[in-house]
């Protein structure tokens, strides 16, 4: 007989580490965009596990894609080549325009893979001492100790002290302070295209250019983080792509598995010829199952039709975020987003909102402490979004008086 949530969540506290807060639910299955909990009841879901079961849950060509690789190959070492590796490698550098990809098993990894070969890149060319990154305050990048030297968040980093030296903090959006925090030391600068955890903070129209003319100016590399927007999430297959430039380095993960364990870091030829032999690698990075889902997931994102609907989607989703933000007056500050990553920033904390929401048959994420970030299935319509907005009204209208 299956466990209660109850039931579960006593199992949890018993035997899980308590490294995160869990919401009361505990969840059992699910389809499109809904899920279900241990007592039956369903939840229309606009966090996707988090910007990552971007083609919802359940779907069939995951399913069938799964259930063949399996029996063919999950993994094999990475001493051999296999035909879903290159496959993917070639469908990720062919939309992205980038030469090399490097396949590992989370962002985080991905991200660490940026920073060892942004150091190793400049190590070969300048010699040692040139190793600075410059990432934003509010950024998130991860939570291996490289990642986390370089996330612009205290939280992230107190009591794993001492972290990685080399690692400056800037505002997000504002060039000037990148520029003046440039030293003959650095060597990269990264950023994600959209603050994500950071709070959906979109940055104005000419900082990524003028971030990308900053690093060719002075030989830096440009890293993009695009775990949390890469693959369709803001309706271009990488949101870099809404601008007219090209990082040297890029990052995915989340949507690259759909929830199975997957990322991968890209990189223009110059620079990734210097991951030599030997130099880095995972055992379980790149193997066959995650290759296959991979490719499904990036073959059906890149339809130009499902790009489609997600900036239209998005555009009617912010929209609404929009007018709910005047409706709600002193409540709320503004809503923001590009694609279906989409916020609400609140004046008051948003994390009763996002549990009061799972009341109502919802799930939303409260980050940055005052905002409510969506990041829905890309398989979402206007008719979702419309069934969400009143109860978020509401929600937020009662937790406000
Ligand atoms: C922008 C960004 N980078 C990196 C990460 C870390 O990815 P992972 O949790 O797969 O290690 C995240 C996760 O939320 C993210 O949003």
């Amino acid at each position: 007989m299956s466990l209660s949530t109850r039931e579960i969540m006593e199992m949890a506290h018993q035997h899980l580490m308590g490294n995160v807060t869990r919401f009361e639910l505990a969840l059992t299955h699910g389809r499109g965009m809904k899920v279900w909990d241990a007592e039956g009841r369903e939840y229309l879901d606009f966090l996707g596990g988090i910007a990552t079961c971007a083609l919802g849950y359940a779907p069939e060509a995951v399913i069938r894609t799964i259930s063949e690789q399996a029996g063919k190959l999950i993994h094999v070492s990475n001493y051999y080549y296999t035909e879903p590796l290159v496959r993917l490698a070639a469908r990720l550098t062919g939309s992205s325009g980038l030469d090399k990809a490097f396949f590992c098993n989370s962002g985080g990894e991905a991200n660490e893979a940026a920073l060892k070969l942004a150091r190793k890149y400049s190590h070969d060319l300048y010699g040692p001492g040139r190793y600075g990154v410059i990432t934003a305050q509010g950024s998130f990048h991860g939570r291996t100790l490289g990642t986390i030297s370089a996330t612009g968040q205290d939280q992230v980093k107190r009591g794993f002290e001492p972290l990685l030296p080399g690692f400056t903090h800037v505002p997000y959006g504002d060039l000037a302070a990148l520029k003046a925090a440039v030293t003959p030391e650095t060597c990269a600068i990264m950023l994600e295209p959209i603050l994500g955890e950071g709070g959906v903070v979109v940055p104005p129209p000419d900082y990524l250019p003028g971030v990308a003319d900053l690093c060719a100016e002075k030989k830096l590399l440009l890293i993009l983080d695009e775990i949390q927007t890469g693959l369709g999430r803001t309706g271009q297959p990488y949101a870099f792509q809404h601008y007219d430039l090209k990082p040297h380095i890029m990052t995915l993960a989340k949507a690259l598995g759909g929830g199975v364990a997957s990322g991968a870091m890209l990189a223009q030829d110059e620079v990734a010829a210097h991951l030599t032999p030997g130099s880095h690698s995972t055992t379980v990075g790149g193997a066959p199952l995650a290759m296959a889902v991979g490719l499904v997931m990036v073959e059906t994102i890149l339809e130009p039709a499902f790009l489609k609907n997600v900036a239209e989607t998005g555009r009617y989703f912010l929209e609404r975020l929009q007018n709910l933000a005047r409706e709600l007056g002193p409540l709320a500050k503004e809503a923001r987003g590009q694609g279906l990553l989409v916020g609400l920033e609140l004046t008051r904390p948003s994390g009763p909102v996002a549990a009061g929401m799972i009341k109502r048959g919802f799930l939303i994420s409260a980050t940055a402490g005052t905002v409510l970030r969506f990041a829905p299935p890309l398989i979402a319509t206007p008719a979702e979004v419309d069934i969400l907005i009143p109860a978020l009204k509401e929600t937020i209208q009662t937790l406000g008086k």
